[in-house]
């Protein structure tokens, strides 16, 4: 139900965003798996879409327990250069493709180690041309990533998938219960019948506790 809710919710965010030929900035997912590739995303939209920009990306990572960040990768217009070693040939640009007006700045991280836990920032370097003049800006966002052994689920889902075992299960004994009691109940007016009334009344009560436990109870 939750899933559903998320990818709805999606759907209509990527429509709306569409027709307005908006630009999205969700946040980037915070939870890699050991051993598996990760996309670390970073959006910056450009508020005016109508000016020309040129923009440089900057990552740089902090890792988790250390006290400063350094620079792990940049993009520009020339290329990506990844500049750490401990990120050596694992960092891949996931961002715009074939514009120097870079908005998405995302980059996926190759076979995620633990030691990629830690804190990253991405840096847009952004140049905007106006008529008579440039304006640089600095926009930055900042990612916590956690890596785990496996992928984990969040609680709710847990306790929700608990609750409906839970309740299917109850249900189910409930019904049980019910149809033991009845079919009791059903065979005692039987024999009772078969004692004290005619061959036919019994018929008639038997078929009728059939129907309706509630109608046998009466019926005693
Ligand atoms: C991101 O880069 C990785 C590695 O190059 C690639 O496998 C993946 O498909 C890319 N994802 C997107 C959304 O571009
Ligand atoms: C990533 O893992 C794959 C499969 O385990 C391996 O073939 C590849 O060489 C690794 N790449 C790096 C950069 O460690
Ligand atoms: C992780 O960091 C520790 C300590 O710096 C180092 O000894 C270890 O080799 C690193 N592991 C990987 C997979 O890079």
């Amino acid at each position: 139900m939750g899933m559903l809710h998320v990818i709805l919710i999606t759907l209509l965010c990527c429509s709306l965003a569409h027709c307005r030929g908006a630009c999205a900035e969700p946040d980037s997912d915070t939870e890699a798996v050991a051993g598996q590739g990760f996309k670390l995303g970073c959006l910056s939209c450009k508020r005016r879409s109508e000016v020309q920009a040129t923009a440089t990306v900057e990552w740089h990572f902090r890792g988790k327990g250390e006290a400063d960040f350094y620079r792990i990768y940049t993009y520009t217009e020339e290329g990506q250069n990844v500049e750490s070693d401990n990120f050596m040939d694992r960092i891949d640009w996931n961002g715009s493709k074939r514009s120097n007006d870079i908005q998405d700045a995302s980059i996926y991280l190759l076979n995620v180690t633990f030691n990629d836990s830690g804190t990253y920032q991405c840096f847009f370097n952004r140049i905007l041309f106006y008529d008579n003049y440039e304006y640089s800006t600095v926009i930055s966002k900042v990612v916590h990533l956690t890596v785990v052994a496996k992928a984990t689920r969040g609680t709710a889902s847990i306790v929700s998938e608990v609750m409906m075992y839970v309740s299917i299960i109850g249900l189910q004994v409930w019904l049980l219960i019910e149809m033991i009691y009845c079919y009791r109940k059903i065979s005692a007016a039987g024999e009772e019948a078969l004692r004290e009334a005619a061959n036919a009344e019994y018929l008639a009560i038997a078929s009728e506790g059939k129907d309706n436990c509630a109608g046998v109870q009466v019926g005693e």
